[in-house]
């Protein structure tokens, strides 16, 4: 998804900058060519080697530079990006930028693209609370610049606090939602399910299945990435919150129709990545349950069919977890539950389905046509779904990206 992509990752003088190195590498692992501008400042604290090393291009450090491939630097790196990143940006490039100065090569670049603009401060607490700062930050974020709020956490003076450069998971992902904004799903509104749902039996005890949700949160993530504005209702999992995503946590499937109730009236889509509890325990008990010698025997009862009743608007997509008769279950269930299209898998397969990072699908659609695909990455079999989804959806008369 980033693949002919042109990055510029501008780093500065914090001691994050060590950071931009792993940034660097994500991205051009993930297929982007990436034009790495340093401060003065920056070139303290990593060596342009490094960046030069990860990146195989060359790495600007000054203004003038007559070895360098780019002709009057600044105008052509502008022109050609089709993002700017600025990790880790202190205080004093955010000044810098937010008076308009134009006095090292990140300012001028920056200055004459009209390519997104995305910063990640990094900073000591009081630099970042201090109104100069905040109100620095207000005038970029007026002007359209995407703003990536610091973490709180260790600082370098070793105090606590917000100022700490965010996640690299975060800054990818906000890179890859600034890109994909004019994609085949903008302004549409997609509503993803994800995790197994857990239905208690006692305070400490449950009922649940052994979904890892990693499938729902790659759908989210995809959606994000073409342009959808998302929102993931999710069962407990191990996954931090993907960024530029409206993430509900919920525990049960009672909460989790619930929620996708009050959601769908807003949606264009339901994806029912989820897997959902078929039973219940048909009464939680208050205290914890005493082991007893006689054995346990627990009554059950069946869980709202989610996908089944949920009435809309919008288009469902369902999915499927067969141990036998794959095609045929998935059509009966696709028919019974009312559904555009159906994701499929087996789970006697080994290399796929729960926990795994891979699944091997078979989609099935309306019409009964059937799409059997190879072993391939959550991410890609997201991107399918997404792609399906996107032509069963009404094209938009102008397609108007979500506000960020
Ligand atoms: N689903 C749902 N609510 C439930 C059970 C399932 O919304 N109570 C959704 C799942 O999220 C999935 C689809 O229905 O998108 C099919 O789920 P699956 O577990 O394969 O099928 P079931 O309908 O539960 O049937 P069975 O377990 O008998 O195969």
């Amino acid at each position: 998804m980033l693949s002919n992509k042109t990055i510029i990752l501008g780093i500065t003088g914090s001691i994050a900058a060590y950071k931009a190195a792993e940034i660097a590498s994500q991205l051009i692992q993930a297929g982007a060519k990436v034009n790495v501008i340093m401060t003065k400042e920056a070139i303290e604290f990593i060596s342009p080697v490094t960046l030069r090393a990860i990146t195989g291009r060359p790495v600007v450090t000054k203004m003038f530079d007559l070895a360098s491939e780019f002709s009057i630097e600044h105008i052509s790196l502008a022109k050609a990006a089709d993002i700017v990143v600025i990790a880790p940006a202190t205080a004093n490039i955010i000044a810098k930028l937010a008076a308009g100065i134009a006095d090292d090569m990140l300012c001028c670049t920056v200055l004459a693209t009209k390519a997104p603009v995305l910063i990640a401060p990094a900073m000591e607490t009081n630099m970042y609370n201090n109104p100069a700062t905040q109100d620095n930050l207000s005038k970029l974020k007026a002007r359209n610049f995407m703003i990536i709020a610091p973490a709180t956490g260790r600082l370098a003076s070793g105090k606590e606090g917000p100022g700490r450069l965010t996640d690299i998971t975060d800054i990818i992902g906000s890179i890859r939602q600034v890109l994909g904004r004019g994609g085949d799903l903008a302004g549409k509104h997609i509503l993803v399910t994800a995790g197994g749902t857990q239905e208690p039996i006692d305070p400490v005890r449950y009922i649940s299945n052994r979904s890892s949700g990693k499938m729902g949160y790659a759908l989210a993530e995809a959606a994000r990435d073409r342009g959808a504005k998302v929102t993931l209702i999710t069962a407990p999992t191990s996954f931090p919150e993907p960024v530029g995503v409206d993430v509900v946590k919920v525990g049960t499937a009672q909460e989790m129709r619930q929620t996708v109730e009050n959601v769908t009236p807003q949606a264009d889509a339901l994806v029912m990545a989820a897997a959902v509890a078929d039973y219940r325990p048909t009464k939680t008990a208050k205290d914890k349950i005493k082991k007893g010698e006689a054995g346990l025997t627990l009554e059950l009862e069946c869980t709202p069919d989610i996908l089944g009743n949920v009435k809309g608007n919008f288009i469902k997509v369902g999915f499927a977890a067969e141990s036998s008769n794959l095609v045929e279950n998935a059509k009966q269930k696709l028919k019974q539950k009312g559904l555009a299209l159906i994701v499929a898998n087996d789970i006697t397969a080994t290399d796929s389905g729960f926990g795994a990072d891979s699944n091997r699908v078979t989609i099935i659609d309306r019409e009964g046509k059937v799409d059997s695909l190879p072993l391939m990455p959550k991410r890609e079999v997201a991107d399918k779904v997404l792609g399906m989804v996107a032509k069963l959806l009404p094209k938009p008369k102008s397609r108007r990206p979500n506000k960020l």
